[in-house]
């Protein structure tokens, strides 16, 4: 059993816990606006923040014709994405731009009234009767990827990133659309997806960013290259869907079987998704995107983290060998690992898989007393707010203890991975629980090493990732060390 040291140990507060800071971006002293910062910003839209949006409350920016107002306090944020909703509901044009010849009226672009009914009838997909199934196929899939690691060898060098990425992608695409899609389907999927991801990545200076004028540095046949990506997507799909409607009886309660047909919950109910072949179709296309490269990134940063860590990693392996004494988690076991899942919460805070969240104003409106104007966009950016100097004690360390139970829970407006109010994730509790269990499963097994001479890197568009991956090297856990 690994031995905690004493002076390590988090006593009522966090002054006591010494660690480097890992990787950050370079702020600039001033806010950036030639056109020479312009290629740094294609590779990271945080690279643009200087050191007093850390601990500013709310800034604008005037970008030609386009005006930007930061939300940076848990006031502005809960204004916006809960009491002035209905206001503020509408993504910004770009992104509804880059991702609807994909996602179609779905969920995650929608809004309005349509939007309203789009989340009433997907919610049933996340009722909590669902999870154990889900958790199952998680917890096996982690397996898998145990057995594939233990095949490999010991001091096997590989690039996290993307394991975390065929982790995660493997389970979205079992719970969504269940063990009897063929492989050559599942992969289609997934390569078609990342197609259309590198593609509208190209575009997202402008489009992420809102910056619509900058649209010339992308080139003009991306657009079509990705209706083309999105296209080869849609058709594996529809041929699931149609499987699925022919034999109705053997639907498993897999996320589209639930959107096609509903269920009936022991507890709950009959809950019915009225959604037709399209609908359900581009739901499912929403999940499948919103829930897969976010775990993976949080997972893989996660894993730099506790590298960087060995002080909290002594504590995760403590917690695991003490409470799984071996055994593959469940989640039963979930409740009784809060240090695993503290691992996980520290590490979406300091990289926050959705980095910035932008919005479009409906109407006039006026935030702390600055005026704002229909159609401007108003931008909330958890990296700025989960490293703000005002809400945070050292604010850049990985410090998991403070989200352990006997510690205070942060603001729900200042610590925000999953978003907050009305449009707050669908699958947070999805997502939650795979961060957990996939944790404990792997790290249960596997240390992983960053690879000597390699400098970690932020690479941020539409998710904040490891630029260029996360070369590391696995290093099975012994009998000695559980
Ligand atoms: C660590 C994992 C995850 C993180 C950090 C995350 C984060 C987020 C964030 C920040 C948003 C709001 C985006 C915005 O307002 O612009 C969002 C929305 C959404 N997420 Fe997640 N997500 C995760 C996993 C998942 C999973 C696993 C699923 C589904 C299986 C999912 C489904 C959705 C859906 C459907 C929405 C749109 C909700 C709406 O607009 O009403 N997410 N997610």
């Amino acid at each position: 059993m690994a031995v905690i040291d004493d002076v390590a140990r988090v006593e009522g507060s966090l002054n006591d816990v010494l660690e480097s800071e890992p990787v950050n971006v370079n702020r600039p002293k001033t806010w950036k606006g030639s056109l020479s910062s312009l290629t740094e910003l294609r590779n990271n839209l945080l690279s643009v923040w200087p050191d007093r949006a850390y601990n500013g409350l709310t800034f604008s920016m005037q970008l030609l014709n386009q005006h930007y107002f930061v939300c940076n306090s848990p006031d502005t944020v809960k204004r916006v994405f809960l009491e002035e909703h209905s206001n503020y509901d509408q993504k910004s044009p770009q992104m509804r731009r880059a991702l609807e010849p994909l996602l179609g009226d779905g969920l995650f672009v929608s809004d309005g009234e349509l939007w309203k009914e789009r989340r009433k009838a997907c919610a049933p997909a996340f009722e909590a009767e669902l999870l154990p199934g889900f958790a199952e196929v998680m917890v096996n899939s982690a397996q898998q990827m145990v057995e594939s690691w233990e095949r490999a060898g010991s001091e096997t060098p590989i690039d996290m990133l993307s394991e975390m990425a065929n982790l995660t992608s493997r389970i979205i695409g079992r719970t969504i659309f269940g063990d009897d899609t063929s492989e050559e389907e599942a992969s289609q999927v997934v390569k078609g997806f990342t197609q259309y991801q590198q593609l509208i990545e190209q575009m997202s200076l402008a489009d992420t960013f809102g910056l619509p004028y900058l649209r010339w540095l992308s080139n003009p046949f991306t657009r079509l290259k990705a209706i083309r990506a999105a296209g080869q997507v849609q058709a594996v799909i529809d041929n699931i869907i149609e499987r699925h409607q022919a034999e109705p009886s053997r639907n498993e309660a897999t996320l589209l079987s639930v959107l096609l047909n509903g269920y009936n919950g022991k507890k709950s109910g009959q809950k019915r998704c009225p959604l037709n072949h399209l609908a359900a179709r581009n739901e499912a296309i929403v999940m499948f995107m919103a829930g897969h490269e976010t775990t993976a990134n949080s997972l893989a940063w996660t894993w730099y983290l506790l590298d960087h860590n060995p002080r909290a990693a002594a504590k995760l392996h403590e917690e695991l060998d003490r409470v799984l004494k071996g055994r593959t988690p469940s989640l039963d076991d979930v409740p009784n690992l809060p240090y695993t899942r503290a691992v996980f919460e520290e590490s979406m805070r300091l990289y926050p898989p959705v980095p910035l969240l932008s919005r479009q104003a409906r109407a006039e409106d006026s935030i702390r007393g600055k005026e704002i104007h229909p159609g401007s966009i108003i931008l909330v950016v958890p990296w700025l707010l989960h490293r703000h100097e005002r809400f945070w004690e050292k604010p850049n360390q990985f410090i998991p203890e403070r989200f352990m139970p006997d510690q205070p829970r942060p603001d729900k407006f200042v610590y925000l991975p999953f978003s907050v109010g009305h449009r707050v994730c669908l699958g947070l509790r999805f997502g939650l629980t795979e961060g957990i269990l996939c944790l404990a499963t792997l790290a249960q097994r596997f240390e992983a090493r960053l690879k000597p001479d390699h400098e970690v890197d932020i690479e941020c568009r539409l998710t904040l990732r490891p630029k260029g991956g996360l070369p590391m090297i696995l290093v099975p856990r012994t009998k000695a060390d559980m």
